[in-house]
């Protein structure tokens, strides 16, 4: 149900969870002064416990207040703030619920871009906010997105179709340096131009770290299966009977495909590719092919991460 950001305010304000609109995928938010309100978050999601959430602040004052200290290296990300880059601080403990974090010492902090959601959090201060889709299943980048997931009667503050169509890149860091937790909006290569060269991952065994990376993610119901080489589509569905090609304009194939738009056009394709997955579910598709012939660099890496994950049962 569409609300006006007044409502959304006065919602948030009175310990409630409210559905925003952000530049990358719509949120599901809470007042950070509300842990129980937080906590009702996880329950609507089927949320694991031990993936924390995103903290949203409108300005760097709010974030300082966060934190136990800003690393000098937070300059170089300037370009990319307000914006897709949520950074990993070490999170001021007492400030910050542990119900958030996870129990984890660090908080993820991001400073959006998009107008109505710094309105509302002008109003409502810092907001907790992870993707507002059910655990598992592609984030909404639509009002009826939300609605199909959470219901017709939950509270939406409609910002109208999010322009990046995946989430935020999370990265961590410090004034040793940067590294990448989770692909997202922004690549790799563009954050390496502001920040320098990222540090070697230091995930352990098993444990990424971004929490919230060990879990099935961006998942139709639809049945996917991944194909690198266009050649090899006709004879993938000639042997294993897929309904339909989740692919590009130009992809060739005797069966429907379901388009990202044009071929190696990564931002346009991310844009897309929650909407699609979703399609594929409506169509009631149940065994879909993916080609998946691109270069896996830039948001290409993103891309092909994101349908891997998709493929994933
Ligand atoms: O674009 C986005 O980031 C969207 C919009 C709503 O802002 N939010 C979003 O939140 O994607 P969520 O909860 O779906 O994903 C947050 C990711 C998870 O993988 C989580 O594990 C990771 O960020 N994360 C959160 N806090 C962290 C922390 N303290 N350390 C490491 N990873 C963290
Ligand atoms: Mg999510």
């Amino acid at each position: 149900m569409k609300i006006p950001l007044h409502t959304a305010a006065a919602i948030l304000n009175a310990g409630g969870v409210v559905a925003v609109p952000t530049e990358t995928v719509y949120g599901l938010a809470a007042s950070i002064k509300f842990p129980k309100a937080v906590r009702q978050i996880f329950k609507i999601k089927g949320r694991p416990a031990d993936n924390p959430l995103i903290v949203h602040v409108a300005n760097l004052v709010q974030l300082k207040t966060l934190v136990k200290s800003v690393p000098k290296n937070i300059t170089k990300i300037k370009k990319f703030w307000p914006g897709p880059l949520t950074v990993v601080l070490i999170a001021d403990k007492k400030r910050m619920p542990k119900v958030i974090r996870a129990g984890l010492g660090t908080v993820a902090i991001r400073w959006p871009k998009h107008k109505l959601m710094q309105a509302l959090i002008k109003k409502t201060g810092p907001l907790a906010a992870p993707s507002a889709n059910l655990s598992g299943r592609p984030s909404p980048t639509r009002v009826r997105h939300v609605e199909h997931d959470l219901g017709a009667d939950f509270p939406v503050l409609d910002g109208g179709a999010c322009a990046h169509g995946v989430e935020s890149t999370v990265i961590a860091l410090s004034d040793a340096g940067w590294r990448v937790l989770r692909l997202g909006a922004i690549s790799e290569e563009s954050l390496a131009k502001s920040l320098g060269p990222a540090q070697k991952a230091v995930a352990v065994q098993n444990k990424p770290e971004a929490p919230g990376q060990k879990y099935r993610h961006y998942a139709p119901s639809t049945a996917l299966e991944l194909c690198r080489a266009q050649n090899k589509i006709a004879g993938f569905i000639k042997s294993r009977r897929f309904d339909a090609v989740l692919g590009f304009d130009d992809t060739k194939t005797n069966v429907n495909v379901v388009s990202l738009g044009r071929r190696g056009a990564f931002a346009e394709n991310l844009k897309n590719l929650y909407e699609k997955l979703r399609l594929l579910d409506q169509k009631k598709y149940r065994r879909v092919l993916v080609d998946a012939d691109f270069k896996y660099a830039g948001l290409g890496k993103t891309l092909a991460e994101r349908l891997k994950k998709a493929c994933v049962k």
